[in-house]
């Protein structure tokens, strides 16, 4: 499995990808327009085929956001998805952030423990943040001189 950079042909798959994943769609144009913004955008491959993805970005002066992160079904619980977040967290701690942050559903109890094992914090609940009136839990993850702090 290899994590490299996004081209406009895994757009299909990610989209795939996208809607085993999550209730609600970004839809396949704003994937496009993402890519197009520059945000940060990662794929894992597994022998030629697209296995996952992660989007990030820096949202503020100090703070990256992950604003999306999803593996296949089939391929879950295999290391994509850190292989993916290590990638992405190194990245944005090249950029001498102070935190990177995310949103969670609060339902989503696998994500939570997922990035808890990256040191992410719970920061927040926000209610009704999602369109079918879910709770998103914030989590952040403390940044020390842009590298991953040990606190
Ligand atoms: C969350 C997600 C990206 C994790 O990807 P993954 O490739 O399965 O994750 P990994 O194999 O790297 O898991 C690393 C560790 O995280 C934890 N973890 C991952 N998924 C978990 C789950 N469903 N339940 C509990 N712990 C989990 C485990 O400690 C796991 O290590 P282990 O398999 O040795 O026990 C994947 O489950 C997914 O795509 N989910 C649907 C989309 C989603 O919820 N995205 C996050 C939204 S904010």
């Amino acid at each position: 499995m290899i994590v490299r950079k996004f081209k406009p042909t895994d757009l299909k798959r990610v989209f795939e990808i996208e809607n085993m994943s999550f209730n609600q769609s970004y839809g396949i144009n704003m994937f496009q327009q993402l890519y197009n913004m520059g945000v940060g955008f990662l794929v894992a491959e597994d022998e030629g085929y697209v296995v996952g993805y992660v989007l990030f970005w820096v949202k503020y002066e100090n703070q990256g956001h992950i604003i999306s992160i999803a593996v296949d079904k089939n391929y879950r619980r295999h290391g994509c998805g850190t292989q993916m977040l290590v990638k992405a967290i190194g990245i944005l701690s090249l950029l001498r952030l102070d935190t990177i942050y995310l949103e969670v559903n609060e339902n989503n109890v696998g994500a939570v423990e997922f990035y808890k094992q990256f040191n992410f914090k719970i920061d927040r609940v926000v209610p009704g943040y999602y369109e079918d009136g879910d709770a998103a839990i914030v989590m952040y993850l403390p940044l020390k001189r842009g590298k991953v702090s040990s606190e």
